[in-house]
């Protein structure tokens, strides 16, 4: 199956050769959709000056030199010199047909399959989650997913704050309130409070502080008795984190966890050959590199810490060693950290500082796919009423509550039992969340809106839902598999022309999201696709078709757009229930 555009470009290259000359067959071709027809090539505009001729002379020598019978109707030359192409009507319908006997629904497998590291989500380690990681964790996951599918090999990295000062006091709270306790247990479930209980007594009590600052000394130390408690905290967390990722359909699991803590044995090494290269010197004590073109308000050189005053090293040095890590051990071609916008000058930095230092190969991509914040209705960061960070336990159940609420008043929900309400609820709520978060630009800002997100209307999560359902319910009142419809697609009107082709779109916007690590590239065309559905559907009835061919072809066009929707939206993490 071929991407038109891509097709087309290559086409118009060898005409490019073949009327111009062999020189001529590397120019960009300038294929662009088009009002006119499919699309239009924009190179004779460009190429006329070179050529020395007017460019509507180019354009028509260059459209008597196309081949393009097999997959194109006449091209045409109009306005200044465009050439339009109208694909064929029987080659979109092949396509469509070849689509559909494909497993990867027409996705060129990655040609040469690179090995990306995926960091996403990345909590601190006993600090309940907030709205914050919410993004981090379901962006990133869409992306792992679609580097996936592309056919690369994707290694997905928690890289969770699991070490430093805050678990002096977790330990010594955990001693005090008991291991095995209930209050320990909290950390399971309600992680913050067990945060905020020690952080209070860090505060208030200054022998707990006192007791809570040695601890740190003998957890970096590498006290065995130290080491256990510190253990036991992470373990009562990752049930936590088990739990959120579970409910998220998230698919981190604990083989993914690659903390801060993992790289501490490496940060001593990460500072003595920063010195060695004569890229660190002290400034006031700190050990400092300064890349060049990084710098303050006051235009004075702004340094990258990698080890503090004290001796102590800091997130910088533990983001080098990672780097140093992810290169040497994993050998990665790319690696993509999805983080929160704030954070965007430490890694521009520290990646600068790894650049010099020799640490990351030519030809390795280090990214950061920034994340934006997410907004109250106020504009501002969201938050509770009472200003406290919302956590994102609430936040799922309020998203399945409002989708339970809505289910209940659809008339079509009585036909089903309480299990099935139950569970169509959960999959409403959660993947109008999640989808909220995807089809937003990532490195934007964006509103919650439960109103918006979980609305059955626009570019949302449970509109897709719904438009995948409706297709299967089709299938359902005529008795069949969607899988066995045999085909083959014909086309005879415009909406299933229309159809037919936005269905070709699959592939190369998921190649989009793998290239730019953009999802919400892939929702924009899975809300065309099914907007497109509904105009098919509207124009041209299928199991009341006049003729047996057209009912056959269009059940396949039905069934290609629910296989393209559910793998879509499986790509997004965004479930899909059976029936809605
Ligand atoms: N744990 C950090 C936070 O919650 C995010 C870690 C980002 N990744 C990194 N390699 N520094 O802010």
């Amino acid at each position: 199956m071929a991407n038109p555009q891509e097709l087309l470009a290559s086409r118009v290259q060898d005409g490019l050769a073949v009327a111009f000359g062999e020189a001529y067959r590397d120019t960009d071709p300038l294929i662009r959709p088009s009002q006119h027809a499919d699309f239009q090539a924009n190179v004779a505009l460009s190429l006329a000056k070179r050529l020395g001729q007017p460019p509507r002379e180019v354009a028509a020598q260059l459209a008597a030199a196309l081949a393009v019978a097999d997959v194109c109707l006449a091209p045409e030359v109009s306005g200044p010199g465009f050439i339009n192409l109208t694909l064929r009507d029987d080659w979109i319908a092949a396509q469509a047909d070849a689509m559909r006997a494909d497993e990867r629904l027409g996705t060129d497998a990655a040609a040469d399959p690179q090995t990306v590291v995926v960091e996403y989500s990345s909590p601190n380690i006993a600090k309940e989650m907030h709205v914050g990681h919410l993004r981090t964790t379901i962006v990133g996951d869409a992306i792992a997913r679609v580097l996936d599918f592309a056919g690369h090999h994707v290694i997905r990295d928690n890289h969770v704050g699991d070490w430093g000062t805050p678990f002096g006091m977790l330990i010594e709270h955990l001693l005090d309130v008991g291991e095995g306790s209930p209050a320990a247990a909290t950390l399971r479930t309600d992680p913050n409070t067990f945060y905020q209980a020690a952080r209070t007594k860090f505060d208030s009590d200054p022998v707990f502080a006192d007791r809570s600052r040695q601890r740190v000394v003998l957890l970096q130390g590498g006290d065995p008795d130290t080491l256990r408690l510190w253990q036991e905290l992470i373990e009562l967390f990752k049930d936590y984190l088990h739990r959120i990722y579970g409910t998220l359909r998230v698919t981190l699991t604990d083989d993914d966890i690659r903390g801060e803590s993992f790289y501490n044995t490496m940060l001593p090494q990460v500072v003595t050959d920063l010195e060695a290269a004569g890229l660190a010197v002290l400034d006031e004590g700190a050990l400092c590199v300064f890349p060049s073109g990084f710098t303050g308000r006051d235009g004075s050189p702004l340094p990258v810490i990698v080890r503090k005053s004290d001796g102590g090293y800091n997130y910088s040095t533990s983001d080098l060693a990672t780097i140093r890590y992810r290169v040497d051990d994993l050998d990665v071609d790319r690696a993509i950290y999805v983080v929160g916008s704030a954070q965007a000058l430490h890694f521009r930095m520290v990646f600068a500082v790894a650049r010099l230092a020799g640490w990351i190969p030519d030809g390795t991509s280090f990214e950061h796919a920034q994340i934006g914040n997410v907004l109250g209705t106020d504009g501002k960061i969201l938050r509770t009423r009472s200003g406290d960070s919302i956590k994102l336990s609430a936040l799922l159940r309020e998203g399945v509550d409002r989708a339970r609420g809505i289910l209940n008043e659809l008339e079509a929900s009585s036909q089903f039992d309480e299990a099935t309400l139950a569970s169509i609820a959960e999959a409403v709520g959660i993947g109008a969340v999640k989808y909220a978060d995807l089809s937003t630009a990532r490195d934007s800002e964006y509103v919650f809106d439960w109103d918006r997100m979980i609305s059955f209307k626009g570019n949302t999560g449970p509109y897709l839902q719904y438009a995948a359902a409706r297709i299967r319910s089709i299938f359902r009142r005529a008795g069949l598999d969607p899988d066995d419809i045999a085909g083959p697609i014909v086309i005879e009107e415009k909406a299933e022309r229309d159809l037919a082709l936005k269905l070709l779109g699959f592939g190369p916007a998921v190649w989009a999201v793998a290239d730019s690590t953009e999802p919400h590239r892939l929702c924009t065309y899975l809300f065309e696709l099914a907007s497109q559905f509904t105009a098919f559907y509207e124009m041209c009835p299928v199991l009341k078709a006049e003729l047996d061919t057209s009912r056959e072809s269009r059940l396949a066009l039905c069934a290609l757009t629910l296989r393209t929707l559910v793998s879509g939206l499986g790509l997004l993490g965004v479930p899909v229930p059976e029936r809605m």
